[in-house]
C-alpha cells in the first residue's frame, strides 16, 4: 500500500488510473476485506483465549488426584453415588481391581449374586457433578503410555475443576469420600500384600472373621487380645518414656491350630487391616523389607507368616544358607524399625519355633509368645457347641476322647464337623477313622541360649 501511495505522488495520472481500476475490481476489494476480517478474527481469538486463560486462572481452581493416591479409589467410588451427575461414561470395575465397596442389592444378605462381582464407577472422560450447590467438572484421564509400575495398570489421574470461590469444597468432598469408603468397609478387613516396595490390597476386602469363630484355649485368646488393646491405648505412656511404640507377638504350634485365623479375627475385632509378608518370598531384599515394614498403611497389623522358612537350611554360624535374599541382620533391623516412629504391631507365626534364632524372639522384638496346639477337650466342647448349636456333654466328651487321643488338629476337627453338619453321631464314627498323630508339646524357649548374631 505504501508503495502504491508513493508511486501515486510521482505519477498522478497512472496512480489515479490504477486506483480506479483496483477500486473498480470487486474481487480485489473483497480480498482486502476478507484479509482484514481474518486478521480481526485472529486478534479477537487471541484476545478471547488470553481472556479465557485469565478468567480460568483467576476464577477456576483445579485439583489433581493421581491413581497412586489412596484417595483415588475412594473418590471414584464415592462419585458414583453423587445423585446429580451428568455423564454417560461409566466403567465396570471387577471387584478387587479397586477397593470394592458397592454391594448391589442381593436376594439374601448372606449370598452374593453374580452382579456383586463387579460395580459401576465413572469411566474415563469428562463428568459434571453438583455437590453442595457447586458445579464441578471431573475429568478422569487414563494414560496410554504411562503405567503404574507397581501394579502394571495404566497411570490415571482425576482432575476436579470448580470456581475458585468454592475451593473449600475439595476438602469436603475428599473427606466425604474417605468417610464413605470407611463406612463401606466397616465390617471388612483389607489384606495387603507386598508389591515391589509398596503394600497393595490383595483382592477385595473380606468380611471380618468373628473372634468367637476361632476356638482357642480361653487364656491364650484373652491374653493376646487384652495385651494388644492395652498397647493401643497407651501411646502416650510409650511417648513419655521415649520407648519405641511397637509390640511383637509370636504364635507358634502345629499346622492347622488357628494361628493365621486368630490373627485375621483379632484384626477384625480391633478394626485393623493386615499386611501379610512371607520372608521366603522371592526377590525380597533387606532394603525392600525395611521399606515395607517402615511404610505400613495406617491401622494395620503386620503378619510375618512362617518366619522359620527364612531360617530353613541356614548355616547357623553365619549368613550363608539364608533362603531369601534377606540377611538375618536385615531382618532384625527391619523388625526393630529404626526408621519408624509410628505404632507398629508385628505378629509372627511358625510351626517350628525350635529353629528360630533367639535374637529374633528376644523381648522388644517378640513380647509375647503364645502356643496354639492341637485340639484340647475344652476346644472340642466349644467347637461342638458352635457347630451343632447345642450342648451334649456325653457325645462331645466321646468325640473329644477320640480326637484328643489322636492329637488331631483344630483344622481337622473343623473338617470333621463340616462333613457331618447335622449328625454329631456320624462325626464321632468318622473321628475313629482319623489317623493317630504324634503328640505336639509347646516348645520350651531357652532364654539362656546365646544370640547368634547382633
Ligand atoms: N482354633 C481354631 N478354631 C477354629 N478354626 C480353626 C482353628 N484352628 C484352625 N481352624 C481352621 O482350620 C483352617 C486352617 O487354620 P489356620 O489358621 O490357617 O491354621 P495355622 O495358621 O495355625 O496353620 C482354617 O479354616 C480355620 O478356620
Ligand atoms: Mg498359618
Amino acid at each position: 500500500m505504501n508503495q502504491l501511495a508513493s508511486s501515486a505522488t510521482n505519477h498522478p495520472d497512472t496512480a489515479n488510473g490504477l486506483q480506479s481500476i483496483l477500486s473498480g475490481n470487486s474481487f480485489f476489494s473483497a480480498g482486502i476485506g476478507l484479509m482484514g476480517f481474518g486478521a480481526g478474527l485472529a486478534i479477537l481469538r487471541r484476545g478471547v483465549m488470553s481472556g479465557a486463560g485469565l478468567i480460568k486462572r483467576r476464577m477456576l481452581v483445579s485439583l489433581e488426584i493421581p491413581s497412586k493416591e489412596k484417595s483415588y479409589n475412594a473418590f471414584l467410588h464415592w462419585m458414583g453415588t453423587v445423585p446429580k451427575r451428568y455423564s454417560n461414561q461409566l466403567a465396570v470395575e471387577a471387584r478387587g481391581s479397586a477397593k470394592s465397596i458397592f454391594h448391589p442389592p442381593t436376594r439374601s444378605s448372606k449370598q452374593p449374586t453374580p452382579s456383586s462381582l463387579f460395580q459401576l464407577v465413572p469411566g474415563p472422560g469428562k463428568h459434571i457433578i453438583k455437590y453442595k450447590k457447586c458445579w464441578i467438572q471431573v475429568e478422569r484421564q487414563r494414560s496410554s503410555r504411562l503405567q503404574d509400575l507397581t501394579t502394571g495398570t495404566p497411570w490415571e489421574t482425576i482432575t476436579l475443576t470448580t470456581l475458585s470461590r468454592d475451593r473449600e469444597i475439595f476438602s469436603d468432598m475428599l473427606l466425604e469420600a474417605q468417610k464413605f469408603m470407611h463406612t463401606a468397609q466397616k465390617n471388612k478387613t483389607t489384606i495387603y500384600t507386598a508389591w515391589a516396595t509398596d503394600w497393595k490390597p490383595f483382592g477385595s476386602p473380606r468380611s471380618k472373621r468373628l473372634l468367637s469363630s476361632v476356638v482357642l484355649e480361653k487364656d491364650v485368646k484373652d491374653l493376646i487380645t487384652e495385651d494388644v488393646r492395652d498397647f493401643l491405648g497407651n501411646y502416650q505412656w510409650y511417648a513419655d518414656r521415649g520407648i519405641p511404640y511397637r509390640r511383637g507377638y509370636l504364635l507358634y504350634g502345629p499346622p492347622g491350630s488357628g494361628k493365621t485365623s486368630f490373627l485375621y479375627a483379632l484384626a477384625g475385632e480391633l478394626d485393623y487391616d493386615i499386611c501379610v509378608l512371607n520372608l521366603a518370598e522371592r526377590g525380597l531384599s533387606d532394603d525392600r523389607l525395611n521399606h515395607l515394614l517402615s511404610n505400613v498403611p495406617p491401622k494395620s497389623v503386620v503378619l510375618l507368616e512362617d518366619v522359620d522358612s527364612a531360617f530353613q537350611g541356614r548355616d547357623r554360624s553365619g549368613e550363608v544358607g539364608f533362603r531369601a535374599n534377606v540377611t538375618f541382620s536385615g531382618l532384625l533391623n527391619a523388625v526393630d524399625g529404626v526408621t519408624s516412629a509410628d505404632e507398629r504391631i508385628i505378629f509372627m507365626t511358625t510351626n517350628h519355633p525350635d529353629i528360630l534364632d533367639p535374637a529374633l524372639i528376644r523381648p522388644g522384638r517378640v513380647d509375647i509368645k503364645a502356643y496354639l496346639g492341637n485340639a484340647t477337650p475344652q476346644q472340642v466342647h466349644d467347637m461342638f457347641r458352635r457347630f451343632y448349636g447345642k450342648d451334649d456333654p456325653k457325645l462331645s466328651s466321646e468325640i473329644s476322647e477320640v480326637v484328643c487321643g489322636k492329637n488331631t488338629s483344630m483344622a481337622s476337627l473343623q473338617g470333621l464337623f463340616v462333613m457331618n453338619k447335622t449328625s454329631p453321631e456320624a462325626a464321632l464314627e468318622l473321628a475313629k477313622e482319623l489317623p493317630q498323630l504324634p503328640k505336639s508339646t509347646p516348645f520350651a524357649f531357652n532364654s539362656q541360649k546365646k544370640p547368634l548374631s547382633v
